[in-house]
């Protein structure tokens, strides 16, 4: 099957010399949702601002629906939707006039109905007719979304969606992601969240100094990066680990106060159960335990390590 998005060879050297992209390839399929995840400063928004034309590539190219987003640019830019990751919005203009506006922009007739459509399904139909100045935050981002899609893109770039966002609004992302994937929509979209990336992404790319260090199903790459510990903090400090928990992969931590057991989140002999119980046959009394997983950083600080 032909991508709708692919990206060959993408390199950025900033005028500065800074290096954002190192050879990005990508491919994308019809309909899908990849997520990129990516430390600040890792090339995200380089790679989003090259593919949407806001941006020019050093060497590479980029196909967007077929079309050449240097060559044939009016035809790729038509295709796609972007949500960028600064919140930019006209303070004097109303929803409305922003939506039949955006519409202009990629040379489509008003279509007061698809406008109503989109502004309702982000919540802001109430606020059609309010300035903009006078929104809060959360409904600027929606507005963002709105004119991202007012013009029926089949390629979404969201960078960043979530970041600073409350709770109910990156829900309601979530949900719309969900939604325009049914309808055919090919999502890409940036985070630092890995529990974003779960809840929404059917591939993961994990890019890193401008490097995409691999693209991944995200079951797969949950499995084998996502890293759990147990941490079970004693009621009496040990000067010792005993044997049999040594056996089992546990270490003694601050001063003998706690036991730690690392392992990946796909490993089936890990049971919590089992181990509580090999804790108290080895006659070590439990004050409190905990399960932490690993965060993105620790993960990224992994996968670099393992990068050459
Ligand atoms: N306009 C610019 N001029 C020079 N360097 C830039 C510019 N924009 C971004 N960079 C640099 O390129 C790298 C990648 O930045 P960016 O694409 O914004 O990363 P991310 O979105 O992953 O945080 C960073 O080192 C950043 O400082
Ligand atoms: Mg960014």
């Amino acid at each position: 099957m032909t991508p709708v998005l692919s990206v060959q060879h993408l390199n950025k050297v900033y005028k500065d010399g800074q290096q954002a992209l190192r050879d990005i390839n990508l491919d994308v399929a019809k309909g899908e949702i990849l997520a990129l995840l990516g430390p600040n400063g890792a090339g995200k928004t380089t790679l989003i601002s090259i593919i949407c034309g806001i941006v020019n590539a050093t060497s590479g190219r980029v196909r967007v629906g077929g079309f050449d987003s240097v060559t044939q640019f009016r035809q790729a830019r038509s295709l796609i939707g972007l949500v960028p990751q600064e919140l930019t919005t006209d303070t004097f203009e109303t929803p409305k006039g922003s939506l039949n506006f955006s519409r202009g922009l990629f040379g489509l007739p008003p279509d007061p109905g698809k406008v109503e459509q989109v502004l309702r399904d982000l919540s802001l139909w109430d606020k059609k007719d309010n300035r903009i100045m006078t929104l809060s935050g959360g409904m600027k981002r929606r507005l963002l979304i709105a004119k991202a899609l007012v013009h029926e893109p089949k390629v979404l770039f969201l960078d960043e969606p979530t970041a600073g966002v409350d709770v109910a609004l990156r829900q309601d992302m979530w949900q719309m992601v969900a939604q325009l994937r049914e309808q055919g929509v090919t999502v890409v979209l940036t985070t630092h969240y890995i529990e974003e990336a779960e809840a929404i992404a059917d591939r993961v790319g994990v890019i890193s100094c401008g490097k995409l260090l691999l693209v991944e199903d995200k079951y797969k790459l949950m499995a084998s990066m996502g890293q759990k510990q147990l941490q079970v903090d004693l009621k009496t400090p040990l000067t010792e680990l005993p044997v049999t928990l040594a056996e089992l992969g546990f270490s003694l931590q601050n001063h003998g106060q706690q036991l730690l057991l690392g392992y990946r989140r796909d490993d089936e002999n890990i049971a919590v159960g089992a181990m509580l119980s090999a804790i108290h046959q080895a006659g070590v009394e439990v004050a409190d335990i905990h399960t932490v997983q690993s965060s993105l950083e620790e993960i990224f600080i992994e996968l670099l390590q393992e990068s050459p």
